[in-house]
């Protein structure tokens, strides 16, 4: 009898005004539970050895630390130290000073084969340029990440896997293609198959839309995003700032150090905006062609 006139009890002092109920409504308050970050870079400078004997500072001391699902733009003027952030983050180039953590493993530690190793498994990487092998088909540069596996596959798994790669770019029927039987922006997918194909973490970006066309870039950046949701680690390299809109974060470098580090207030959805922006450019020629009829009929 006791308990249940307790209960009831404290059932009425549990009773909260709604305004106190929604300061303690935990589903809406982020997490507290520190998650360790999936990049932890501290203090990390990197000096270019030239021959005139002084150095090239390139980064001079940066701290970062980037959480699983993020997705940032870079940005900064050319010579700010991108690429070498990128390339170091990348396990491509080695900090002059400073410790890098990916994904908790102490990055300074591993010799030439085991950052080989690590990039390989959690990293995927994006050039602007799209680097592939001009004489081979899209799927066979898609597979070329497999070659390094520590556990060789065999020809038909790193087939099905390309396969599956490509499918997510929506590039399967373009398998055979050359590059350059491909436009800029299937060239770019592929580039983006073939980053993926090793199911990576991270995926690092330099200019991935820098020689690309608006509605190109669009897609590129809607792939982006599917992508970051399904939870891919994105950090990207641009120069436009309209392509941090459709970042959740943006880094701005300047003379080797984080200037700016900001959190995105209104997230741009890319495929809206490429709805918008073909409707916009049918408005566009639509008035051309009206403006073209009027001056046909006053003729
Ligand atoms: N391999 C290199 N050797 C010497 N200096 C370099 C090398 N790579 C980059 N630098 C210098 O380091 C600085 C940063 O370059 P980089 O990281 O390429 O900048 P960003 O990508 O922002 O344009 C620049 O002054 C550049 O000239
Ligand atoms: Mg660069």
């Amino acid at each position: 009898m006791e308990a249940v006139a307790d209960r009831s009890s404290a059932e009425t002092k549990l009773n909260f005004d709604p305004q106190l109920r929604e300061t303690l409504n935990l589903n809406d308050q982020k997490s507290e539970k520190p998650e360790a970050p999936l990049l932890n870079v501290r203090g990390v400078s990197k000096i270019y050895k030239t021959g005139g004997g002084i150095g090239v500072h390139a980064l001079k001391g940066v701290d970062l630390k980037i959480h699983k699902q993020e997705s940032i733009a870079l940005m900064g003027s050319s010579g700010s130290g991108k690429s070498t952030l990128m390339n170091i983050l990348g396990c491509l180039d080695r900090p002059s000073a400073g410790t890098f953590y990916l994904d908790g493993i102490d990055v300074s530690d591993l010799d030439r084969n085991e950052r080989a190793n690590l990039r390989n498994q959690k990293i995927g990487f994006v050039f602007q340029n799209f680097h592939l092998l001009s004489r081979t088909s899209a799927r066979e540069n898609v597979e070329m990440p497999m070659l390094y596996h520590p556990e060789p596959l065999s020809a038909r798994q790193m087939h099905a896997q390309a396969m599956a790669a490509l499918e997510r770019v929506g590039l399967a029927d373009r398998a055979d293609h050359a590059p350059n039987e491909l436009s800029g922006g299937q060239q770019q997918r592929v580039a983006i198959a073939r980053a993926l194909v090793n199911q990576p973490k991270l995926l690092l970006a330099d200019e991935p839309t820098g020689n690309l066309d608006t509605r190109t870039s669009l897609d590129i950046m809607a792939l982006f995003q599917a992508l970051n949701a399904e939870g891919l680690t994105i950090l990207l390299v641009t120069h436009e700032p309209e392509i941090c809109d459709f970042m959740k974060r943006t880094l701005l470098l300047r003379d080797g150090l984080i200037a700016k580090d900001e959190t995105n207030a209104q997230l741009l959805d890319a495929v809206r905006a490429k709805e918008t922006f073909e409707s916009e450019n049918e408005d566009t020629l639509a008035e051309e062609i009206a403006a073209l009829q009027a001056e046909d009929e006053s003729t």
